[in-house]
């Protein structure tokens, strides 16, 4: 995938809940030479601090809940129906609870990217953080991924380890994790406007 070089890259953001991810693109996005925009933030509920934060950056927002649809797949339509109407470069889910069906990753399952609370393949799912204390791993992470139909299970772009202290609680461990998140979420964005990339099977070259 190569994304011109022309403009600044055009990045709809996903969210469900406080946004800290999506916090750190606004800022990041802010600056003169960062190579991406954010055009729009979408999200899955209102009253959630993700569309406050976009709110306060100027950005604006939209609003797709799953109970407003006759069913799943008309959902995963009106999503796709509203995103191609934002010329999306790149799609991040950035603390995006739900999963994107067959009608959404038909039209844009070239270029949605996640990032997961955990080093994946280990603790899939909504709970990675709460998991990896529960199996007593020593170190966990995170993942920023291709995302793929599976339940975080697409081409890994970037992990960094995080180390899980004994006294942790699921609270102190996700904040020291998100830390990490948010730094290489952004490096990886950055990268990925200026270079592009290409996919080999499971492996992502960023040229
Ligand atoms: C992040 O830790 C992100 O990895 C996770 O939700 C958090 C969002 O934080 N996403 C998932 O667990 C998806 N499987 P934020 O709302 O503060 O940006």
């Amino acid at each position: 995938m190569t994304l011109s070089t022309l403009h600044r890259a055009r990045v709809v953001v996903f969210v469900s809940g406080s946004g800290t991810l999506l916090q750190a693109l606004l800022d990041a996005a802010a600056t003169d030479d960062y190579p991406a925009d954010i055009v729009a933030v979408v999200a899955d509920r209102d009253g959630i601090e993700g569309l406050a934060r976009a709110e306060r950056a100027g950005v604006p927002t939209h609003v797709v809940k799953l109970r407003d649809h006759a069913d799943r797949a008309a959902w995963d339509q009106a999503l796709a129906d509203l995103v191609e109407t934002l010329r999306p470069d790149l799609i991040v889910l950035a603390g995006f609870m739900k999963l994107l069906g067959d009608p959404f990753m038909d039209r844009f399952g070239d270029r949605v990217i996640n990032s997961h609370p955990a080093l994946s393949p280990a603790f899939p799912g909504a709970h990675a953080v709460r998991d990896a204390l529960a199996y007593g791993v020593r170190v966990t992470g995170c993942t920023v991924f291709l995302v793929d139909r599976g339940v975080d299970t697409g081409p890994i772009l970037v992990q960094e380890a995080v180390p899980v202290d004994v006294d942790d609680d699921e609270a102190v461990l996700h904040e020291r994790i998100k830390k990490v998140e948010r730094r290489l979420l952004v490096d990886v964005v950055a990268r990925l406007a200026r270079e592009g990339w290409t996919l080999h099977g499971r492996k992502v070259s960023i040229p």
